[in-house]
């Protein structure tokens, strides 16, 4: 009968590794993924965060109507988390030893979802919408393609996503009530639901 392969294979060169190259912190010998991919899908997130923090903050500001602050109230919210997700992922950039892309120019352009204005109340929520739903594809892509190869960051990954799935479903659910309530753009609802 063949030993079984022990959980830890060689602690002796484990230790031996992690006195090698301190200079790269947290990334450790036996970091599988590819470092210089993970940062660039990082990156593109990161810009995806921050373009959805700046959309919500403007409709947060731009929301009127008789429905608007209740709207802005949730545009602000989701600001706010949308931020926080920036915060996350560029925290751990930085840990994986590569720079977090700020950069106002090449931002939309780096970004999955567009920083989309909205005329009205039910334009906002449309395009927050459809903004999410795209966060929601890219963000799912991500996590398959981390797969074991870096568990801390598709972790992260998969926590935000969930994040953006609620978010989804909040905004859609405000469409709703936009619609049964009768605010003057219901007709894209409609469309939008067909
Ligand atoms: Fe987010
Ligand atoms: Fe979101």
């Amino acid at each position: 009968m063949a030993t079984p392969k022990p959980f830890i294979s060689d602690i002796e060169s484990i230790r031996k590794r992690a006195r090698e190259h301190m200079e790269r912190g947290a990334v450790t010998g036996g970091y599988s993924a590819d470092r210089e991919t993970v940062l660039k899908i990082l990156n593109e997130a990161l810009a995806t965060e921050i373009v959805c923090t700046l959309r919500y903050k403007r409709h947060y500001f731009c929301a009127s109507g008789i429905h608007g602050k209740s709207v802005a109230q949730e545009f602000l919210e989701h600001a706010k988390e949308e931020e926080q997700h920036a915060d996350q992922i560029a925290e751990r950039i930085v840990q994986l030893r590569g720079k977090p892309d700020f950069s106002p120019q090449s931002l939309s352009a780096r970004s999955h979802s567009e920083y989309a204005e909205g005329e009205d109340l039910v334009d906002m929520l449309e395009e927050d919408l459809v903004a999410e739903r795209i966060a929601i594809d890219t963000y799912r892509e991500i996590v398959q393609y981390l797969g074991n190869a870096d568990p801390t960051t598709r972790r992260m990954m998969e926590s935000i996503l969930a994040k953006e799935e609620e978010h989804a479903e909040d905004i859609s659910s405000l469409i709703e009530e936009l619609g049964k309530k009768g605010e003057p753009a219901a007709k894209n609802v409609k469309s939008l639901r067909g």
